[in-house]
């Protein structure tokens, strides 16, 4: 931070510049750029017809149009609660009920992993991300103090194994009480792409069962992809492994299966969380806006929301058959460059050979700019000891048309031809300086 007459907070010099951010201005500021960096959703099919008619609907009635344009409660509009336990009810197919006390609605599922933050993590506790992780979780973290302990993922997600050989050292080291959350974007995580399998989430929920009377953390169970699954098996989620509300807090929004302009988010959660969460979020804003609850109840209402999300998962199935298929066919003679293949969400993650390095300073990151293709540096997603993976990148087929997803691929071979026999960099540790903007 620069030097200034003001006198920052340690939340506020602690915390990192969004990278995501600055990409995106990139990309507004040039449109020759084709950005497969930013995470926004499909443009094209916004809800536009839905929305208006869900708010023509409210605003066409005199008495529903004052309630909407009252401020409502903190923990959110009961109706639209008790339509989120239901919704939740039925992507499970499970006939468990969750309470609607149980649920608090939030501007956005990133204000529930703030606040959150804020009711349990003090600075020097424990955090338990998978890695890669989320990169505005990460940020979260940093700003609150927290100690990040990374998990190694693979293609079924976290490493329950991993995970447990880590509780092994943290308590060994007298730690246990610091861990007080266990993060896991469990469907089609951002930025991997991945999803943590059946048998994997069976693990991790007999660990916390085992672990039980010695370990306080909760699972924030970040389920912000979950509806956008267009391949691949449907799973359960971890909330529904949970009969007793204990362990797991599921954190959905509206934001990618609807509108990232509602930024309306909802949180289920063990109910001894409920009363502290609405302590912190009434001070934040003493409950989200009244008008776009009513706007999201009249969609879960009318059925428009859940038909949308059909299409949605049509629409991000082709997008993602395209960018695989160039993928494929641009890297065919290059098998050192793998990918994931994910069956929902929107992200595909790409890793280079380990001597290319694709961070903010890096010769790829210049190649590709002046090819005119941007991706997301994957080292913004891991945090921790060690040398960091430097030679991974978040690639996104969200916003881009199918012709600039293929051209945006191939651009970013023909970056990839200028650089691949460079000379190895020497590895990156934690402690090496990081970019400007981290
Ligand atoms: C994994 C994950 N969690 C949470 C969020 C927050 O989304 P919102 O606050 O719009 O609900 C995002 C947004 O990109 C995300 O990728």
């Amino acid at each position: 931070m620069q030097q200034s007459r003001f006198g920052f907070s340690e939340v506020s010099k602690r915390t990192p510049e969004s990278p995501i951010s600055y990409f995106m201005q990139q990309a507004v500021e040039n449109q020759d750029i084709i950005s497969l960096a930013a995470g926004l959703v499909d443009t094209g099919s916004l809800p536009v017809q839905e929305i208006s008619s869900a708010l023509n609907d409210i605003l066409g009635d005199p008495t529903k149009a004052r309630e909407a344009l009252q401020y409502g409660t903190t923990q959110g509009h009961l109706p639209l609660r008790e339509k989120i336990a239901k919704h939740l009810a039925s992507l499970d197919k499970s006939s468990t009920t969750f309470s609607p006390k149980d649920i608090v609605v939030t501007t956005g599922s990133q204000q529930l992993l703030y606040i959150l933050s804020e009711v349990l993590i003090d600075e020097g506790d424990i955090v338990i991300t998978e890695a890669p992780s989320y990169f505005v979780y990460q940020a979260v973290l940093a700003g609150r103090g927290a100690e990040v302990v990374s998990i190694p993922m693979d293609e079924e997600g976290m490493q329950i194994h991993a995970l447990e050989e880590r509780l092994k050292q943290i308590e060994a080291a007298g730690n246990l009480p610091r861990i007080k959350i266990i993060y896991t974007v469990d469907y089609y995580q951002n930025p991997s792409g991945r999803t943590l399998s059946l048998a994997r989430r069976k693990e991790l929920m007999a660990l916390m069962n085992r672990w039980s009377n010695r370990l306080r953390a909760v699972i924030v169970e970040d389920a912000a992809y979950r509806e956008l699954r267009f391949d691949g098996p449907d799973i359960p989620s971890l909330k529904s492994m949970d009969p007793e509300n204990k362990f797991v807090v599921y954190a959905g929004t509206f934001s990618k299966p609807c509108s990232p302009g509602l930024k309306s988010g909802y949180a289920l959660m063990p109910t001894e969380l409920v009363r502290p969460i609405l302590i912190i979020k009434a001070n934040h804003d003493f409950g989200s806006s009244n008008l776009t609850q009513h706007t999201v109840d009249r969609l879960l209402e009318n059925g428009d929301y859940q038909k949308h999300v059909l299409e949605l998962q049509e629409v991000y199935g082709k997008k993602s058959r395209v960018m695989l298929e160039a993928l494929e066919s641009n890297f065919a003679a290059y098998p050192e460059v793998t990918w994931t293949k994910p069956t929902g969400g929107m992200f595909v993650w790409l890793k280079l050979p380990e001597h290319i390095s694709t961070g903010l300073q890096s010769e790829f990151l210049k190649a590709a700019m002046s090819e005119g293709v941007l991706y997301v540096p994957g080292i913004f997603a891991y945090r921790g000891a060690g040398p960091l993976p430097d030679s991974e990148m978040r690639i996104t087929y969200g916003d881009a048309s199918v012709d600039r997803i293929r051209e945006g691929i191939h651009r970013l071979k023909k970056a990839y031809l200028r650089v691949k026999d460079t000379k190895p960099a020497p590895a990156r540790t934690a402690s090496s300086p990081k970019p400007a903007l981290v």
